[in-house]
């Protein structure tokens, strides 16, 4: 990216034309491990564009639709808004829809893309008033940025340093009101002070089958795929409480249906399907139960550290905790303790175990803090 002098005095060097249209997908612009370019492709068809479309999540909608109205009626910026949450449940899709319903283009940029306060002064300061700047995996920021996005947050502020060495001045440059909509799926990683900057955080929680099976159906509909009630249900409730992978397993049946089924989207596809791609009764995938069998099989149960369990099933330890572990969690099959992650008695009967006798009776699990995205201790 450009040095910072060259943005603060030739904003209209950063070229914006591809952001004027709300409905702009910048995740082919951001780097995701988790999905090829296909896939984001699908996803961003599949993205729900208005707050009105978007289903579950009945809180931080409401709060949202709130905040964003309120800002609309008077004819001002909303305060910035934190998204939290594990990946796949909307956060990005969240940020599109907040700058679609306040008519505004959206700047779209992550945490790992800005690694000097330089990256992050040429974007803040060709920003438009009014403009919505989206930050995804705002805990990767470097830390140098993240002390000049307080200021930016909170006074529309940024100091420009030009020149080098002991002749550098910081020159203050002053920026339109702005709206920062920030994403993390490590919301205790964020330092206090930026925390404190967003005006609303929304913590997004897992969705009920329900609401998946109204997503699916939706989507089964943009993708001109015929289905039954009882094979979007059986998705719907086997996808981790999650609209990514619902969306990712409605697509792996269809593919089944084409070829071995009726074309249809039904109950027998969606179980042969299933079971093709290692998607158990529960909604696990391999690995959650390869975290289930680790603890179990090979810790007796736990209490174990989190990077001993990760090298166990292979994985970075950052994905283990923030991909499998809150959803194991959250249905009772993991526990996380003072001593380390323990396995509850679910997961012993989910995999067809018998618990030793004394495991998991010392486990006591920790409080899950919402406001926080995490176990406190
Ligand atoms: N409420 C919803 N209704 C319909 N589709 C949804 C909903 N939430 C998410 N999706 C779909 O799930 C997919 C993933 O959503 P999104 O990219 O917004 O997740 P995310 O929280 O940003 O994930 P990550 O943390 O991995 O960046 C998208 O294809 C999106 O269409
Ligand atoms: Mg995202």
């Amino acid at each position: 990216m450009s040095a910072p002098e060259d943005a603060a005095f030739d904003p209209s060097s950063y070229d914006d034309s591809l952001y004027d249209d709300a409905s702009y997908d910048a995740t082919a612009r951001v780097v995701d491990p988790r999905g090829d370019d296909d896939e984001r492709r699908v996803e961003a068809a599949l993205r729900p564009k208005r707050l009105s479309e978007f289903p579950g999540q009945p809180r931080v909608s409401d709060q949202l639709a709130l905040v964003l109205e309120a800002a609309r009626r008077r004819g001002t910026p909303p305060d910035h808004v934190l998204l939290s949450g594990p990946p796949g449940l909307g956060k990005t899709s969240l940020a599109m829809i907040i700058a679609a319903e306040l008519e505004q283009p959206i700047r779209i940029t992550s945490g790992p893309a800005i690694q000097h306060a330089g990256d992050l002064a040429a974007i803040l300061s060709s920003l438009a008033e009014g403009e919505v700047l989206f930050l995804d995996e705002i805990h990767r920021m470097a830390r140098p940025a993240e002390e000049m996005l307080y200021l930016a947050m909170e006074d529309f502020r940024v100091d420009v340093v030009v020149g080098k060495g002991p002749g550098a001045t910081a020159i203050p440059l002053e920026l339109p009101p702005f709206t920062v909509v920030g994403a993390t799926t490590r919301a205790g990683l964020l330092p206090a002070p930026l925390r404190d900057r967003f005006g609303f955080t929304g913590h997004l929680d897992y969705y009920t089958s329900t609401d998946l099976a109204t997503i699916l159906t939706r989507n089964a509909t943009l993708l001109d795929v015929e289905a039954t009630r009882q094979g979007i249900e059986e998705i719907a409730g086997r996808s981790r409480g999650t609209p990514r992978i619902a969306n990712r397993l409605l697509r792996r049946v269809r593919d089944y249906a084409q070829v071995h089924g009726t074309g249809v989207v039904d109950l027998p596809a969606s179980h042969a399907a299933l079971e093709l791609f290692d998607v158990d009764a529960r909604g696990l995938d391999r690995l959650d139960r390869g975290v289930l069998e680790a603890l179990c099989r090979r810790f007796g149960g736990g209490p174990v550290g989190l990077s001993t369990l990760a090298v166990a099933v292979g994985e970075e330890p950052d994905t283990v905790e923030t991909v499998a572990e809150p959803y194991l969690v959250r249905e009772g099959y993991m526990l996380r303790t003072p001593r380390g992650r323990a396995a509850a008695p679910a997961a012993w009967e989910h995999l067809g175990l018998t618990p030793p006798v004394s495991a998991g009776t010392s486990a006591q699990p920790l409080p899950f803090d919402e406001g926080e995205g995490r176990f406190s201790p």
